[in-house]
């Protein structure tokens, strides 16, 4: 059974891993509690039989804007909606945090997550060159709530 909550610290380490298997960045395991310690209600877990398979981590930036850090699917568990759900979920969060606009970046070359955003009512704004440490460039994607 599927089911989308709020992260909690023994879910923490668990994340870790799916981040390092599932993007490219390779981030201080730190972050991780930080993000969970500052603003838990943006820090969500898919969780399938009691095994996590997504996340997703966004943070308030201004007092009505949030952004997503991070958000994976186990590769063996995309294309079943489970994004999506991580989504619907941190959207709703955010509106009873009065947050009226939320903004991204991703990777021009993932088009999987771009298509995925667009569905999901992301507009594309712009194009950030040399956005990523190496060098990769980024589209700015924004949904208003
Ligand atoms: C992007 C990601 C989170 C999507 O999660 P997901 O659980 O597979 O997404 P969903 O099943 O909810 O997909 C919903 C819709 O988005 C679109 N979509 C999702 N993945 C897609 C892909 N690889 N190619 C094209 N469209 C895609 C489709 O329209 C899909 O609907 P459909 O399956 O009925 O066609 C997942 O592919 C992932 O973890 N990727 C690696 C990490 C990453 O790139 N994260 C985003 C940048 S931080």
């Amino acid at each position: 059974m599927l089911k989308i909550r709020r992260v909690q610290a023994t879910d923490i380490f668990p994340v870790i891993a799916l981040a390092y298997d599932t993007l490219p960045e390779r981030y201080n395991p730190s972050i991780f509690n930080q993000f969970y310690e500052s603003f838990p209600e943006g820090f969500l877990i898919a969780m399938h039989n009691h095994i996590l398979i997504g996340f997703l981590i966004g943070i308030k930036t201004t007092m009505n804007t949030a952004r997503i850090l991070m958000l994976s699917v186990n590769e063996n568990n995309r294309r079943q909606g489970i994004g999506s759900a991580l989504l619907k979920k941190f959207l709703l969060e955010m509106k009873n945090h009065q947050i009226r606009q939320i903004e991204l970046e991703v990777r021009t070359t993932n088009r999987g997550a771009v298509e995925f955003y667009i569905k999901q009512g992301f507009i594309l704004q712009e194009k950030l060159h040399h956005f990523y440490q190496n060098g990769e460039d980024a589209y700015s994607m924004r949904k208003g709530l």
